[in-house]
């Protein structure tokens, strides 16, 4: 979840490239930088950490030699903030990136998927690099397409990446020119009075430009102070009108949408895709060689054990299915405010997975670091590089869902449910408890999942704001589910307690005979996850317990099921995909449950009442 901000124009702007990366800030980084074109040369300044080391490093640029920054004359230039995925965090892995004479500068945003062969390839032809990012590569591709026409260069190296990104290039010999590409991350361009930006967001020019032209994926752009001309990757003019946009700056920050929660929502097939894409490098196999496991240490686990908080707790219960199913090893679960307390039994051969986004939450670290101290492998899944999980764990796997500010995890948690899917098929190869031809199938289908969310998403919303507004007034509200459909109502219960205060329980449906049938009449809306699964026939026997006490049945169904639809009163259909994935689609409409009942009773969704969204260190 990086930042793009590039300028051409009549104004210097190196301190309007600063100003646009502050209005990026949200998105999260953990290092940034800016290049400046002037009399024939091309500077740098990078720095890692917040802005203020940015702004520290240009003052100190003078010292350096480094005069085009320092004066602050340029007026053309890129900047970028970065969020670590390929490459520590360090100065050097920090954008801009460019080739070995600095003559072709890049900012990218994104994954580039194949970057490992085009690297080895560039090398084989002499390339040098000093980075160990994907990004660099792009710098080096068009270098070597490079005849005088950087227009031609980004569109030769553009036609050899693969993956998810959004990049913007400056050539030396072109002072008056930059050229973006997008394929699936975002672009956009300002366009204002004899200049132009080009943004991997609104917010980053809003200030200076209202005139707005998006710019679609497998498009190029060549902008220049009079404006753009944008044309399909192999060239074919398109024709852009420009929008003027009437956002103030809170509205533009959110991307247009009224909250920081909807707009996260809205991001998650972007967060899922930036999670697995690059470890999905080949039809039938895996990556997480970024794992300290050895291939012995991996078949020889005793057993598993996940502990977490919240829902972080929700996503490790998901992913307990995955492993149990694929990797045929045993998991045990525990919320980590009850693990640390309770002497537990671990040791070498266990392999405990702490969960946390934040890579903050206190007990989740402590109940890591209790494992630890016994000899068990401790692996951290989070989503904040450098955060004291990240410290506390033998492995690391990164979730790459950006900064989420709404008080609700939504776009962190899908991502987490994505990388212990990965997770679990990589135990599962490792060990060879599954068949090549099913791990073609399940990597397929977890190709897939950004589109199928996306889709759910924009389907399901309008159904579930009508749903949300015929129960909003509702005392209670019941989750029932089964198997793998029961983490997904402990999720759905949480979301709408933390968000529209309203009580909810999450039950495993078989329990409910055993006591809470007794809560349910017909002012009760009861929300059934009845996805495909092996036990969707006796889900669908308690959905008709339910309805025979008259409470109103809002069933979430894969699409098809007909069986799911004539015995609920409404049926919202996820996409089909395999069972043991149809968590990451069934969470979304309960998501969109929670959050459109807390708007119909008028709250304010991305600020916490009571909840602190990270628990820090005690
Ligand atoms: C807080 C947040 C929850 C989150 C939990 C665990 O309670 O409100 O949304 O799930 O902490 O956070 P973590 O950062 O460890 O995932």
């Amino acid at each position: 979840m990086c930042g793009i901000v590039g300028y051409v124009g009549g104004r210097p702007c190196r301190d309007l490239l600063i100003a646009g990366l502050e209005k990026l800030e949200y998105r999260g980084y953990d290092s940034a930088g800016l290049s400046l074109l002037e009399d024939g040369r091309i500077e740098s300044v990078r720095a890692v950490g917040n802005l203020s080391n940015l702004r520290a490093a240009v003052a100190d640029t003078e010292d350096r030699g480094a005069v085009a920054v320092a004066e602050a004359e340029a007026t053309i230039g890129l900047a970028h903030t970065r969020w670590a995925t390929h490459g520590r965090v360090t100065e050097e892995n920090a954008h801009p990136h460019s080739d070995e004479e600095g003559e072709v500068h890049i900012v990218l945003n994104g994954i580039v998927e194949n970057h490992s062969e085009l690297r080895r390839e560039l090398i084989t032809e002499g390339h040098e690099f000093s980075s160990e990012t994907d990004a660099e590569i792009v710098a080096h591709l068009i270098e070597k397409h490079y005849d005088g026409d950087l227009t031609g260069a980004v569109r030769d190296a553009f036609a050899e990446l693969r993956g998810h990104y959004a990049f913007v290039a400056m050539h030396v010999e072109h002072p008056g020119t930059l050229v973006g590409a997008r394929n699936e991350c975002p672009l956009v361009l300002g366009i204002g009075e004899g200049e132009t930006f080009l943004a991997s967001a609104i917010p980053a020019f809003l200030k200076e430009t209202r005139d707005v032209m998006r710019i679609d994926n497998g498009e190029i752009v060549t902008i220049d102070a009079d404006g753009a001309i944008v044309t399909s990757a192999d060239g074919e003019p398109r024709d852009r009108e420009t929008e003027h946009v009437t956002w103030d700056e809170d509205e533009a920050e959110r991307g247009g949408y009224s909250t920081f929660m909807l707009k996260e929502i809205h991001e998650q097939p972007d967060a899922v895709a930036e999670t697995i894409t690059d470890r999905l490098p080949e039809l039938d196999a895996i990556d997480l060689s970024e794992l300290e496991l050895t291939p012995e240490e991996v078949r020889d686990l005793n057993r598993i054990i996940i502990v977490a908080c919240g829902t972080s707790y929700h996503a490790g219960l998901v992913g307990r299915y995955a492993i149990e199913t694929w990797a045929r090893i045993s998991v045990e679960m525990d919320v980590a405010s009850e693990y640390r307390y309770r002497d537990p039994v671990v040791g070498p051969g266990d392999l405990v997975i702490g969960i946390t986004q934040s890579g903050e939450t206190a007990d989740t670290l402590a109940a890591m670091r209790l494992a630890r101290e016994r000899g068990a492998h401790v692996l951290a899944i989070t989503n904040v590089m450098g955060s004291q999980a990240t410290q506390d764990a033998d492995s690391v796997l990164f979730t790459r869902a950006g900064l989420e500010i709404g008080v609700a995890a939504t776009k962190t948690f899908t991502s987490q449910v994505a990388a212990i899917y990965l997770l679990a098929g990589w135990l599962a190869q490792s060990r060879g408890t599954i068949e090549p031809d099913r791990m073609a199938e399940l990597i397929a289908e977890m190709k897939a999942l950004p589109r199928k969310i996306d889709e759910t998403t924009d389907a399901l919303d309008p159904q579930v704001k009508a749903i949300a507004r015929s129960h909003y007034q509702g005392r209670f509200f019941f989750y029932l589910g089964r198997h793998i459909g029961l983490p997904i109502c402990l999720e759905g219960a949480l979301k709408m307690k933390e968000i529209s205060y309203i009580p909810s329980d999450a039950y495993a449906a078989g329990e409910m005979k055993h006591g809470p049938i007794a809560l349910l009449d017909e002012t009760t809306p009861v929300v059934v996850v009845a996805t495909e699964s092996p036990v969707l026939e006796k889900v669908l026997s308690n959905m008709a317990e339910v309805r025979a006490r008259g409470a109103d049945v809002i069933a979430i169904a894969t699409e098809g099921s007909v069986d799911v639809a004539e015995t609920a009163d409404q049926t919202l259909f996820v996409p089909r995909t395999d069972w043991i994935l149809q968590p990451i689609l069934a969470v979304i409409p309960l998501q969109l449950l929670a959050y459109h009942t807390a708007r119909c009773l008028g709250l304010n969704v991305d600020q916490p009442r009571n909840l602190a969204k990270t628990v820090t260190v005690e």
